[in-house]
């Protein structure tokens, strides 16, 4: 996957042109931050021409808050590699109530001005979430604020020491920003995925599920190690 994307940014730099690339939080993608700071180091990858936008953050968190995706980000990536921070989009945290609807709209203006997103990593919540988008979540959905599912809640109560601590909203990207990515490529690990991994590619494609829709997208990867695959009938 690091190799994949390295091989992308680099083409686009020999172009003289940006990449575009969405980003994803969670255990999930960790390891390939991690191949993706080597390469920076020991290979020379620069991020220079790379323009990112981060799926979602919860609502409520400023970004300087351990728990806040912003910071995840910081931590994992941003911190190790030579992406310019003016480069790097994730949605606002504290931003006033009545200012979310023209900020969501601005996160996608910025998208599109950026050229589209042309290759979106995405991990799989158990409630069959992407990004933040939980059921029921339509393909017609865009950047906005939502309420965390229950299932959502209680899986990342363990990070927050304790579910009452869990934000209950977050800003997300939409289906539908998801969809319209050039190329994506979800990932998942481990046998705890492997029901609704397997539900989101057997079921047929509804809002119920928001992961299934990516079935309607012409360039998408899964990306699953055995365990994950385990419960996909042959
Ligand atoms: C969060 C994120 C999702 C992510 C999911 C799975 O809810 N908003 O983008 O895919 O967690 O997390 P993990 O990778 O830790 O299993």
């Amino acid at each position: 996957m690091a190799a994949i994307i390295a091989i992308q940014i680099t083409e686009r730099a020999k172009q003289n042109q940006s990449f575009v690339l969405g980003l994803a939080t969670g255990s999930t993608p960790i390891l390939l931050y991690k191949e993706l700071i080597r390469l920076h180091r020991e290979d020379g990858l620069s991020f220079a021409n790379v323009i990112s936008f981060n799926l979602d953050e919860y609502y409520g968190l400023p970004a300087d808050d351990p728990q806040s995706y912003h910071e995840f980000m910081r931590a994992n990536l941003f911190s190790q590699i030579d992406l310019p921070p003016h480069q790097a989009h994730i949605p606002g945290g504290v931003i006033p109530r009545d200012q979310v609807p023209a900020h969501c709209s601005g996160y996608e203006k910025a998208i599109k001005e950026a050229g589209g997103i042309d290759l979106q990593i995405l991990g799989i919540g158990g409630s069959g979430h992407i990004g933040f988008n939980e059921p029921p979540s339509d393909e017609r959905s865009t950047t906005r604020l939502v309420s965390l599912d229950p299932i959502t809640r209680r899986d990342a109560a363990d990070s927050f020491s304790g579910i009452g601590n869990v934000p209950t909203e977050a800003i997300t990207m939409g289906v539908k920003t998801i969809l319209r990515s050039r190329q994506v490529f979800m990932m998942a690990w481990g046998e705890n995925k492997a029901s609704i991994v397997a539900r989101s590619l057997q079921e047929s494609p509804s809002p119920a599920l928001p992961a299934t829709q990516l079935q309607r997208h012409p360039d998408v990867h899964y990306l699953l190690d055995e365990s994950a695959a385990s419960k996909i009938s042959q």
